[in-house]
């Protein structure tokens, strides 16, 4: 297996780099999970590594290449899960030969199925016999509308004919060994895909792609979806199977992982797995990776994901004062700020000296990510009209690995700012060194209820909070903590969301009066001192509780149906149990799931033999899906 590339038309260093990194890339290579670039080739090179190649899950791109032979003789199946121009499975533009008087085949003898996208030939002088393909029996034909087949209008002389016995003339090169093999166009009405001849007893498996030797889904030369073992499957066996005595998704101890169109037992060193169970590269952007019982997954980051980033003075921002309207949208997305962050007049005035146009105040969003600064924070600015610190609103924790000198040994400096009322720095739970000083912000009240040494990680750290509004004229003008705030703990503003800790409970943050309990949506439960939802599945209740704790086992009642101990959306129907047979339930008059009989092979909606459905109701997508939503219930 190798990677494959995604290089388009662009050439890498010299023609000798652009083949040896090719060579490397495909040296003993049967599958190819990306796509298969071969351009640029040059007379002399030796591209005979290209006869491992047996499948291209992308596209196969051969282009502006001058070489004499393009040896893909094995390759049996393009699957086309990449285009090239979004179009073309095959594209093969602009290949003049070694020699401009000498014909030559490309001998693709092997290939008999591309399952999406279509095929572009182009400005190719010298090849010989690809004007006999039948692509339509190679191609599906909703893609043979995008076909764009442009050969020479007589076929050069010097090519060699296709031989006498090739079906409907159609060969890849002279030779009865280089005969088209049709799989489809010839086979009979009853087959559902390939063949391997006329009859309607040499139809192949509906799992088969390219074609087959025999009738069963072992026989096939290529799988169309996935290769367990000799057996080609729509699905790798589930991770999860459903057990009726428990009620629960167990294990599967023979489950498998998808890896490309394999199903794998563990997926391959440095793959990681993701929630569908497949094998892949690098998690997606709204997830991580974690170790769980050894495997390797990606799993949903909270809120956004992980990332650090540089502060100013560090790396790319060596030379910079302060966040600027030049550096400001480096930061986005970051959660940790490895080093310190300034926020200095200069970012709002601009400077000509460094070319810094004036920061747009709406850009401070852009640290609205940011959880954790390692070092400290200075703000000795502000936009005029903003009342409080909201950019900093996720701010968790300063580190005080390093500290503003200047003054003192502040990891954390407010200073002079005229228009903030309150700090807003409501998620921040510790600053682990280093002195605070809130100074000379005349309209800031709110400051002096912090506990700061609540925060502090050492005894030593002092907190100097001084020439703001005075707290008699706050208290005055009710400037004050919310009345729904611990009165002992302090603000950080005048919002129920601004309290250090509630008086009575708390719903995301924010301090409530009370839960939804008994009544009010959604319900709710409360857990140290905390209101959490029910789970959806609980019916809620008039004038009693609707559950007693997280999770479809804690409902009072159900809001739909009843599977052993949990409230369910649907009965299990058609979900994978173990000896790979197929859960079905039925629910009775008062929505309690009960096992069809293990005669129902479709499900049923009673009882016996009798309550059988007869028809296949549920696709196995359908059940798919059901897997998927009762799965993650457990999660
Ligand atoms: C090109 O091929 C022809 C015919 O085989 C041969 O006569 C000629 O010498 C070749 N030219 C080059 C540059 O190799
Ligand atoms: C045909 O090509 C066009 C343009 O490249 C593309 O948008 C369209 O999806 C293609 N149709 C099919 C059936 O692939
Ligand atoms: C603004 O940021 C850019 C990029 O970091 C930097 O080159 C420039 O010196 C900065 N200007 C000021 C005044 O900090
Ligand atoms: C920031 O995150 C969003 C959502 O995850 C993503 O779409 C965006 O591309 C990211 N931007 C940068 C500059 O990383
Ligand atoms: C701040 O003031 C500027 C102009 O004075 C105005 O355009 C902007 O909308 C104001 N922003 C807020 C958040 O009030």
């Amino acid at each position: 297996v190798c990677q494959g590339t995604n290089n388009k038309l662009t050439q890498l260093g010299t023609f000798d780099d652009h083949f040896l990194s090719l060579q490397r890339m495909l040296n003993n290579c049967e599958v190819v999970l990306g796509n298969l670039e071969i351009t640029y080739m040059q007379r002399d090179y030796d591209l005979s590594f290209l006869k491992t190649i047996q499948e291209v899950a992308g596209y196969v791109l051969i282009a502006l290449n001058v070489v004499e032979k393009i040896p893909l003789e094995n390759l049996q199946i393009i699957r086309g899960n990449m285009l090239f121009e979004n179009t073309h499975a095959l594209s093969v533009l602009s290949n003049y030969g070694a020699n401009k008087t000498e014909r030559h085949p490309m001998p693709l003898m092997k290939l008999e199925e591309i399952l999406q996208g279509a095929v572009r030939f182009n400005n190719n002088p010298t090849l010989c016999n690809m004007e006999t393909i039948q692509w339509h029996d190679i191609v599906d034909s909703s893609f043979v509308s995008n076909m764009s087949l442009d050969f020479p209008r007589h076929p050069p002389s010097s090519c060699q004919k296709c031989d006498p016995s090739c079906p409907s003339g159609s060969c890849w090169a002279a030779g009865k060994e280089n005969c088209q093999q049709l799989t489809k166009t010839i086979c009979a009405q009853q087959c559902s895909g390939r063949c391997r001849g006329k009859s309607p007893s040499d139809c192949c498996h509906n799992q088969c792609a390219a074609g087959c030797t025999g009738p069963r889904e072992s026989d096939c030369l290529v799988c169309r979806r996935f290769r367990d073992g000799a057996t080609c499957k729509d699905t790798c066996p589930p991770l999860m199977l459903y057990n009726p005595t428990t009620y629960q998704m167990d294990v599967n101890p023979d489950g498998k992982y998808s890896f490309g169109a394999t199903c794998v037992k563990k997926c391959p060193r440095n793959y990681v797995v993701t929630d569908h169970g497949s094998c892949v590269r690098a998690c997606s952007p709204d997830s991580h990776e974690v170790e769980e019982d050894g495997v390797r997954k990606c799993k949903k980051c909270e809120g956004p994901c992980r990332k650090v980033c540089n502060g100013i003075g560090i790396g790319e921002f060596r030379d910079t004062l302060s966040i600027n309207a030049t550096n400001i949208r480096h930061f986005r997305n970051c959660t940790t700020i490895s080093g310190d962050l300034h926020i200095l007049p200069v970012a709002f005035k601009g400077d000509s000296f460094t070319h810094t146009p004036p920061l747009d105040p709406r850009e401070l969003d852009n640290l609205k990510t940011v959880k954790e600064i390692t070092g400290f924070l200075l703000i000795q600015a502000w936009p005029e009209n903003r009342t409080d610190l909201h950019a900093f609103r996720n701010l968790e924790i300063i580190r005080g690995r390093t500290k503003q000198q200047r003054s003192g040994r502040f990891s954390l400096a407010v200073v002079g700012l005229t228009d903030i009322t309150s700090l807003g720095l409501r998620s921040l739970k510790e600053i682990s060194d280093g002195d605070v000083i809130i100074s000379g912000n005349r309209n800031l009240c709110y400051a002096d209820t912090i506990n700061w040494r609540k925060l502090f990680g050492t005894t030593s750290q002092k907190a100097k909070i001084q020439s703001n509004k005075d707290g008699r004229d706050c208290k005055a003008q009710g400037q004050v903590c919310n009345r729904l705030c611990s009165p002992l703990e302090g603000c950080w503003g005048p919002a129920p969301g601004d309290c250090v800790a509630c008086q009575n409970v708390s719903r995301e943050r924010e301090c409530m009066e009370r839960c939804n309990l008994l009544e009010g949506e959604p319900r709710e439960f409360v857990e140290n001192g905390e209101c959490i939802q029910c789970h959806p599945e609980c019916l809620p209740q008039p004038m009693n509780v609707t559950c007693t704790g997280r999770g479809p086992d804690s409902c009072v009642q159900c809001a739909h149906y009843i599977d052993g101990p949990h409230c369910v959306k649907t009965c299990p129907a058609g979900i994978m149990g173990e000896n790979n047979t197929l859960v079905w339930k039925f629910a009775d008059a008062s929505h309690v799931c009960h096992l069809c009989h293990p005669n129902c092979p479709y499900g049923c909606t009673g009882p016996g033999l009798e309550g059988c459905t007869t028809n296949e109701r549920l696709s196995p997508q359908g059940a798919l899906e059901f897997e998927f939503e009762f799965r993650s219930l457990w999660n």
